[in-house]
């Protein structure tokens, strides 16, 4: 069955025909690390999906989107990839105390919702050169408690998981692979062996429908059980969907050089951060006060509205209407060649396909050249998605050791400063452990900066950036061993 919508393509580019008209002069524009993908027509077309009120389309909107994704018993449309994770979870009702493997980089709402199922995270370290699991630690890292590998592909680097895919299948473990940074123009649906396949549609993905997300499954008997337990949430709110797609039509209306340059300066002189601010502004569920707060969130079924964007952008992607930043990473990669390896590492640039969703840059003194590029006009940052280290699930304390946690606490003074030196040493403890176990992904944290560098960019505003970069890293060599050694491996 097909369905047809339409939709007027808005994809921005107006950088480009702005440097063409030459009206605004380069020191007035600003560009952002962060992208959304979209357009204000996208977010009108979302606000008018959600004023039609035809729910007698939905099953109709359904099959059209799951027949792209191998069809009514292979993939679920969703709210989020967070939703599918739960309900995943909620459905295999894994034993507590079962361990996950997990890549160690992720937003850190992944672990919260493993976490809140009763699982136990262990975080597996990254090659830097191709951001895929080291499998020796996978392999080792596998023990009579295991019960799943979840693998994430970040910042557009995407690796083969036919390895992982073995080990999973001589341990009997569920794997789980988490594509949401990994939409891109090579139209991949996930490994035909992976147990789960989650892709997104969030706001600053390539195919954004400001929200959405598709499961692929590869077993016919889980997606019907999935299907089950998904239908027993409650829906969204149309009027929720109306309100996102509004935010996103000011903030893609937003989305140019020069209004860009102008919002960045005045937040400047009112001592806002703004890169903090956008990072906020584009979250898909904001900050949740809990935990269980985020789970609430996260366990509704999209409504129709969400769906229609979704098959809109879907059908775009699917007949190759979504760039990515494929071309405009090479060409930045091309124009930094002269310092990599000695003074700027490019972490995954040896994955099996690189989209540049995002390009981060391993430096020796980030801070130091973020501030240095921003005086420069150039928007790199530090912290431009939410991508962080997974950390190891903390053992749960037994009865005893919890009684003994609150005598201490209400004990005296003196008995309760041991009590915070001995906490103290633990945390440290913990830290040192994690340096040891995961020496890559703790090492590319610390000297991580992301370039604004996107498909939106012109040839020249490119080079300006390469050779401001060149520039300032010239003089900060990281030729010391330690420094090199992560890169080695
Ligand atoms: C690696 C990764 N996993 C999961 C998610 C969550 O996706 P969603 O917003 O669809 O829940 C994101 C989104 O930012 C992500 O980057």
């Amino acid at each position: 069955m097909s369905f047809k919508l339409t939709v007027t393509s808005d994809l921005p580019s107006p950088p480009v025909r702005l440097t063409t008209l030459g009206m605004i002069p380069e020191r007035f524009r600003q560009y952002c690390a962060l992208q959304i993908h979209a357009g204000p027509g996208d977010a009108f077309f979302g606000m008018r999906a959600c004023l039609s009120w035809q729910e007698t389309k939905r099953q109709e909107v359904e099959e059209a989107i799951v027949n792209l994704w191998g069809g009514a018993n292979h993939s679920i449309p969703l709210l989020s990839v967070r939703s599918g994770l739960h309900l995943l979870l909620q459905t295999l009702s894994l034993p507590r105390g079962s361990e996950v493997l997990i890549s160690a980089l992720n937003i850190p709402d992944i672990p919260a919702i493993l976490e809140l199922h009763g699982l136990v995270c262990i975080p597996v370290d990254l090659s830097i050169n191709t951001l895929h699991v080291d499998m020796q630690q996978l392999r080792s890292a596998v023990t009579s408690r295991s019960r799943m590998i979840f693998i994430a592909h970040v910042y557009g680097a995407r690796n083969d998981m036919t390895e992982i895919v073995r080990i999973a299948r001589e341990h009997g473990l569920f794997l789980v692979e988490d594509c949401a940074e990994a939409l891109d123009s090579s139209q991949y649906q996930g490994h035909p062996d992976v147990d789960v396949s989650l892709f997104s549609f969030g706001p600053i993905k390539y195919a954004t429908a400001f929200q959405g997300a598709i499961m692929k499954v590869k077993e016919e008997e889980l997606c019907r059980r999935l299907r089950k337990q998904h239908a027993r949430w409650s829906g969204q709110r149309t009027v929720s969907y109306f309100f996102r797609c509004l935010k996103f039509f000011i903030l893609t209306c937003l989305q140019r050089p020069f209004p860009l340059w102008l919002i960045i300066f005045i937040l400047r002189l009112l001592g806002v951060d703004h890169q903090r601010l956008f990072v906020g502004l584009v979250r898909s569920f904001g900050r949740h006060v809990s935990p269980h707060h985020l789970l609430r969130k996260v366990a509704r079924r999209p409504c129709l509205a969400l769906l229609r964007s979704m098959l809109v952008r879907m059908e775009r992607h699917l007949n190759g209407g979504n760039q990515d930043n494929r071309t405009c990473g090479m060409k930045m990669v091309k124009l930094l060649q002269p310092l990599v390896g000695s003074n700027i590492l490019l972490p995954g640039l040896d994955a099996s396909s690189h989209s540049f969703w995002i390009f981060p840059i391993l430096v020796k003194n980030p801070r130091s050249l973020v501030t240095k590029l921003q005086a420069d006009g150039i928007d790199a940052s530090t912290g431009s998605t939410q991508i962080t280290l997974v950390k190891r699930t903390r053992r749960r304390r037994t009865k005893g050791e919890e009684e003994e946690a609150r005598s201490r606490r209400r004990g005296e003074e003196e008995v309760e400063k041991g009590a915070r030196r001995r906490e103290g040493g633990e945390e440290e403890e913990e830290e040192e452990e994690e340096e040891e176990r995961l020496p890559c992904v703790k090492w590319m944290m610390e000297h991580i900066i992301f370039l604004p560098v996107s498909r939106y960019e012109s040839h020249e505003r490119l080079k300006r950036i390469a050779s401001r970069v060149m520039e300032h890293v010239r003089p900060e060599a990281m030729a010391t061993m330690s420094d090199l050694r992560p890169w080695r491996r």
